[in-house]
């Protein structure tokens, strides 16, 4: 991380807290190393997961391991509601890793990504400085001016004034972190090239204060949709993990997780059901948090086994369209008798 100079005001400006030292480049970490605290072997770590009320399958578990373990990013692909923003969180918990989020959309820029300066701070503290600097600056020659310029603009760049945002403040974490970038195919190519220079360079360059290098890997899991293909470069730093609907067993367990009292028999089926709906093509299938809040609706309902006016009656919880709704109708009689 290059660093500016120590400040050494001529003119009168209140202290200003330095930005942290810095690793040098060559020192800077090449991937391995990672946290050692917080590897744990893919059967160790899939046991600490589920006792957070992440199930994971050993694949995820593994891949999962090898992240912590080489610093690599996670790169976990498949439809939405299938576990991949959950697996960050939960990852991040069993580690004990701060969690820094960064919720993709269209025109991210680096002011959300990265940093910003504190526009705002920056002119209230001109103003309260300003009839100071008037009298000290009016008495200064040429020379002693451009100094004093530097000053003020050391002092207004400094960190005092830096709003970090998650990248930066994975770069500059001194405790560890895990950064999800949740989303990232909402996100523009041009965001991705930034994302590819602090994941593939560990750095962040803010023009004022120069090149930022990270301490220590950065712990990263990036989610995809897969609604637009992402860079090969980006997918070359990464490890990919491809997520899928569980099957029956691991569905029917995590919904006996998180909703602790549906009956066995009846956790069977909304599995069940839910697994031939899926195949219907819908325009959006029902994932994991559907099968969990219509658990969940069941148990309230009182409902004991799946009938077709119970799944009349919920169904605005599994199926969010209308086309949905009728292919759902269309099909019930046999989806009852299927999952029963
Ligand atoms: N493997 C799992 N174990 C426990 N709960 C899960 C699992 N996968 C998904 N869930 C539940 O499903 C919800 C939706 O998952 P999420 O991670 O938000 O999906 P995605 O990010 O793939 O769209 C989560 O909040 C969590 O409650
Ligand atoms: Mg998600």
């Amino acid at each position: 991380m290059t660093v500016t100079p120590p400040v050494t005001p001529s003119v009168p400006l209140p202290s200003t807290p330095s930005v942290p030292p810095s690793t040098p480049r060559s020192a800077a970490p090449e991937g391995r190393h990672a946290d050692p605290a917080s590897n744990r072997d893919p059967a160790t770590l899939r046991a600490d997961l589920a006792d957070h009320g992440y199930l994971a399958d050993a694949t995820t578990a593994t891949v999962a391991s090898l992240a912590l373990a080489l610093g690599r990013p996670i790169l976990a692909e498949g439809p939405p509601g299938t576990g991949k923003t959950q697996l960050a969180t939960s990852l991040a918990e069993v580690t004990g890793r701060r969690l820094l989020r960064l919720q993709c959309h269209e025109e991210l820029d680096e002011a959300r990504t990265s940093y910003e300066w504190d526009y705002g701070r920056q002119m209230l503290a001109t103003q309260l400085v300003r009839p100071q600097l008037d009298a000290t600056l009016g008495g200064l020659g040429a020379d002693e001016l451009f100094e004093a310029t530097a000053d003020l603009e050391r002092f207004f760049f400094s960190d005092r004034f830096l709003v970090e945002r998650p990248l930066l403040a994975a770069v500059r974490a001194t405790e560890p972190v895990l950064l999800l970038v949740d989303e990232v195919d909402r996100s523009d190519e041009s965001f991705e090239a930034l994302l590819l220079e602090v994941l593939g360079e560990q750095q962040i360059t803010i023009p004022e204060l120069g090149t930022l290098t990270a301490r220590q890997p950065i712990v990263a899991v990036i989610t995809s949709n897969d609604s637009r293909e992402l860079s090969d470069a980006l997918r070359r730093r990464c490890l990919r993990l491809g997520f899928s609907y569980p099957d029956a067993d691991r569905e029917a367990e995590i919904i006996d997780a998180q909703v602790p009292g549906v009956a066995e028999a009846l956790r069977r089926s909304v599995v069940g059901f839910l697994a031939e709906l899926r195949g219907l093509g819908l325009r959006k299938p029902p994932g994991i948090s559907e099968s969990i809040d219509w658990a969940r609706a069941l148990l309230v309902v009182h409902a004991d086994r799946l009938e077709a006016d119970v799944v009349r009656s919920t169904m605005g919880i599994i199926v969010k369209h209308a086309a949905d709704e009728t292919l759902l109708l269309s099909h019930l009689d046999r989806l009852v008798a299927a999952s029963t």
